[in-house]
Parts: structure tokens; sequence; C-alpha cells
């Protein structure tokens, strides 16, 4: 079950694009330094969900709670509610302006919500060697690029981490390396993460909780336990049966794929 007290706490949360529904009735929760899964196929909602927490889209009814603030019930969120809420987007590179050295966009996410700025530091935590702070976003590769958007979102200090696919376009050491920063992260400094992926058995170690989400709604959630080994609903057998066997020695999965 979930630790309590709460961070964030979304209820009802609808979206309509057009004439469609991108987003049913959502709730989900994160306890105070917890990492929660959010997962489901492409084009289910996910990122919106993530936009509409981070401040970047508007909701359609529904309450979402940062701590005790209503964060849809204000008019324009203040900085200070910004800073606390910090988003590592889908595209990593694309989110960095192409003009800037790596530093000045970080140095700029620091002077924005009035918070030093600590170079040294904050590549030294994220494993970026600091020969790297000069370069523009085109000069990194990917992995370096992701840790920059981890770099750029710590700088802000916030309470609660979005970070949408962090790891999907790298490869399998690269993840280990950024998803161990996340679980780093929240170890020293009590962060609480909401992690999105399409890629289930990452989540094993890393997330407390997971919320399968399936066109708009949420489908099922519990314990990345009982997520990945022994779901109940249909929709989420479907995506564990997906996942491919590519490493034999990984047996997580093979005890419920043959009883299905
Ligand atoms: N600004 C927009 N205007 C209209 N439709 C949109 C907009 N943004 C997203 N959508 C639609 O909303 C639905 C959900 O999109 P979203 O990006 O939230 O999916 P997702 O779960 O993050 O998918 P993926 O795993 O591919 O990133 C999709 O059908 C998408 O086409
Ligand atoms: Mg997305």
């Amino acid at each position: 079950m979930l630790k309590k007290p709460l961070i964030l706490k979304a209820e009802n949360i609808n979206k309509q694009f057009g004439s469609s529904y991108v987003l049913k009735e959502v709730n989900l929760e994160i306890g105070i330094g917890q990492i929660i899964g959010l997962v489901g196929e492409s084009g289910c909602g996910k990122t919106t969900f993530a936009r509409i927490i981070a401040g970047l889209e508007t909701a359609l009814g529904g309450n979402l709670f940062l701590e005790n603030i209503n964060l849809l019930a204000e008019e324009k969120r203040s900085k200070k509610l910004k800073q606390k809420i910090q988003m590592i987007f889908q595209n990593a590179a694309g989110s960095f302006n192409p003009k800037y050295k790596i530093i000045d966009s970080l140095k700029q996410a620091s002077v924005e919500h009035n918070l030093p700025f600590e170079p040294e530091a904050l590549f030294e935590q994220i494993g970026l060697s600091l020969d790297l702070k000069d370069r523009f976003p085109h000069e990194l590769s990917g992995g370096q690029m992701q840790r920059a958007a981890i770099a750029r979102a710590i700088a802000c200090k916030p309470s609660l981490l979005i970070a949408d696919e962090p790891t999907s376009a790298l490869d399998v050491s690269i993840r280990r390396h950024i998803l161990n920063l996340i679980k780093d992260l929240r170890a020293k400094q009590n962060l609480s993460c909401l992690i999105i992926t399409h890629d289930l058995p990452s989540l094993k170690g890393l997330a407390d909780y997971v919320y399968v989400m399936n066109n708009g709604s949420i489908v099922e959630s519990g314990t990345t336990e009982q997520i990945l080994n022994c779901p109940q609903e249909s929709y989420t057998k479907r995506l564990i049966m997906a996942i491919p066997s590519i490493n034999p020695a990984d047996k997580t999965f093979e005890k419920f794929k043959t009883l299905h």
C-alpha cells in the first residue's frame, strides 16, 4: 500500500483534445520519497497526464494536490510551485536550447529559481564529466544528454521529479545507470518520482508502486511485484506477455508466461 504522507494526489483527472477524451477519471497517488511507475501502450495518455502535473497542459475537471495545494485551482502557478515539480521530457535533447552550452542551460534553471548554481557538485552528482560543460546539446551522446536533463531538473531542487521515458533511447547498460541515478536521488534526497515507461522490466527493483494506463484510464495498480508477477487485468497481462525474453537468464516473467 502507499506510504503516507503524499506528495501528489490526482483525483478524477480528465482531458479532452478536440472531440476525443484522452484522459478519463485518472486517479494516482505518490507518497513522499516514493518512486511510482506509470506504464501503458503508446498513445494511451501518459505524457498528457505528466504535462498536466507539470502545469504544461490544463485538465478538464478533477483535483490535483501537491501536498495540500490544489494545483488546478491555481490561476497561474507561482515560481515556487513550478520549482517543486520538474520534468525530464521524453525528448531530452529537444528540450534544451540548441544555442546554449549545457552549463548555461543548467545555470539558467538555477538562476530562474534564485538557487545557488554549483556546477562541480551537480556534474559530480549525476556522473557527468565537467569537461562536457561547454558543449552544445548536439555534441552530447544520448546518455550524456539524459544525464544533463536530470541535472537541469535537480538543479531546481524539486520535491517531485517526473521522468517521461527517461531511458527509451538508450542502450541497456546506460539505462541501468540512469535508473540507478534516480534511485540514488531518492535515497539521498528523499526525492519523489513518477517514472513513465514502456519498459516494464526496468521498474523491477526501482518503483514501489505501478499504475497501468489503457486508453486514458488507469486499469490496474499495485506494488511492482504484484503488477509484474501477478497481474489481474487482461490488459496488464497482455503488456507483460509482450515483453521479449531477450535474456534467457531472466526468469522474472517466465512463471507468469508459462501459466498463461
Ligand atoms: N496537443 C495535442 N493535441 C491533440 N491531440 C494530442 C495532443 N497531445 C497528445 N494528443 C493525443 O493524445 C493521446 C495521448 O498522447 P500522449 O502523448 O499522452 O500518449 P503517451 O501515452 O505519452 O504515448 P507514447 O508512449 O507514445 O509517448 C494521443 O492520441 C495523442 O495523439
Ligand atoms: Mg509519451
